[in-house]
């Protein structure tokens, strides 16, 4: 199994830039099924799971190319229906597919993603946003079979805020006929990105970035070119690196108003930040101070910066209470970060972490992606070598996370 070797003990320093956004260009593909022509999507970061994408729409009849940062897609001939199971249960974010492909043919055979280590995510608010536009479905065998003669704007309240159901169900809508007005959406900058892509291809979309989006269906969107919007997680990752190793590291390539949440708790914390105008820079200047962290959807704390945030709680001075909101099994990191030296106690829901002087190189196990982030993070804060095994989860999406982290100066051996 791949495994990587951190010397901890290195000050990170210097600028890197953030790659284009994982959480966005996942639906982005998914959004080429249903334009006609061709598409090229840019700054698309180099991941296992955009791989994956890039294999599913080729297994639908779109033909989508990897290539230097950007993912080529031409839409010429009839899309298929039917999702392979073993690219839909090897990344949940496949169901991205159902909205668009209901949307483009009137049929989609999907396999229901099934839970991941994180929780057991379900996908009922996708299900009931797509019956509010008349489509119907049936789970038999493993699949759910979308139907759909023709889409009907409707309104849909979203009984919570759900990023992937927002999108899909935005897609879908865009193909329909009439208004669809999304009640209680998501307001992640990632949505705003997919409803970016979609207006320019010709739907006509309002409300984005709001939690009210109002959707007039066309009956055609056409393939165009769109930036992939950077990744505010990887972003806030690499700012993070720089508190815990007391260092002094500017992000570029970053949309700062994405980062707000995180850069209010870096601040807090003792960090100074400097914020330019597509460019952050974390300077450590003293002692780091225990915060409270507490996720919630957009514009809240992420859930993705939670595992980070929790290593850096590890190293600061008093204790920490970490709540997860938004995932009901999101503290695995916590049991690996202990055979590092940390302090943490889990109640209720919340993780109690008092930081401790020092943490000890250990070997650790990655069991998600963003807890794979946080324990390397934590390993360039141990003394001696932390060995992370798992790296599978990382490469997922993270865009050479290791070589970025190298180029600020830290000691990891692949
Ligand atoms: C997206 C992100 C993920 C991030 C999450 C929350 C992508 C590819 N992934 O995931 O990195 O952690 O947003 O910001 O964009 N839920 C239901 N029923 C549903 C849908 C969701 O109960 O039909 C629950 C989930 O189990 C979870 C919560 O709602 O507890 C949030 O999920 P959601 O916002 O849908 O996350 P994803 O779109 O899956």
């Amino acid at each position: 199994m791949p495994r990587l070797k951190v010397i901890g003990g290195n000050v990170l320093t210097g600028e890197v830039a953030a790659s284009g956004a994982k959480n966005a260009v996942l639906p982005l593909l998914a959004a080429t099924l249903m334009m006609d022509g061709h598409s090229t999507l840019t700054n698309v970061p180099n991941l296992m799971d955009v791989n994956i994408m890039i294999k599913m729409l080729n297994a639908l009849g779109v033909r989508a190319e990897y290539h230097r940062g950007h993912v080529k897609v031409a839409n010429l001939k009839k899309v298929r229906h039917i999702a392979p199971y073993e690219l839909v249960t090897a990344m949940r974010a496949s169901f991205f597919v159902a909205g668009p492909l209901v949307a483009k043919t009137g049929y989609a055979k999907v396999p229901l993603p099934g839970g991941c280590s994180i929780g057991s995510r379900p996908i009922d608010i996708h299900l009931k946003g797509f019956e509010c536009l008349g489509i119907t479905h049936k789970i038999e065998h493993g699949f759910v079979e979308l139907r759909a003669k023709k889409i009907i704007g409707n309104t849909v309240y979203m009984d919570f805020p759900s990023v992937g159901a927002t999108e899909n169900v935005m897609m879908a809508a865009s193909l329909g006929e009439g208004t669809t007005i999304i009640e209680n959406a998501a307001r992640e900058p990632e949505v705003w990105d997919v409803g970016q892509f979609l207006v320019g291809a010709g739907a006509r979309i309002e409300g984005l970035g709001t939690s009210t989006i109002v959707i007039e269906g066309v009956p055609t969107l056409q393939g165009h070119e769109h930036p992939t919007i950077s990744d505010r997680v990887e972003a806030g990752t690499l700012l993070i690196a720089a508190a815990m190793t007391k260092g002094d590291i500017t992000v570029t390539h970053v949309v700062p108003e994405h980062l707000e949440p995180l850069l209010q708790k870096l601040k807090a914390s003792g960090m100074e930040i400097t914020v330019n105008e597509t460019s952050i820079r974390a300077r450590y200047v003293g002692v780091l101070k225990a915060v409270d962290i507490e996720t919630q959807p957009f514009p809240g704390f992420p859930t993705d910066m939670q595992a980070q945030m929790m290593a850096l709680q590890i190293i600061a001075d008093g204790t920490s209470v970490v709540t997860e909101n938004i995932f009901e099994n999101r503290f695995m990191h916590a049991h690996e970060l202990l055979r590092m030296g940390a302090n943490i106690r889990i109640h209720n829901g919340a993780a109690y972490v008092t930081g401790v002087p020092r943490l000890s190189g250990a070997e650790v196990k990655i069991t998600d992606l963003r807890a794979g982030a946080a324990l390397i993070l934590a390993g360039l804060a141990a003394e001696g070598e932390t060995i992370v095994h798992g790296l599978q989860h990382l490469r997922r999406g993270y865009d050479d996370f290791p070589g970025k982290l190298r180029t600020l100066g830290a000691h990891i051996i692949e």
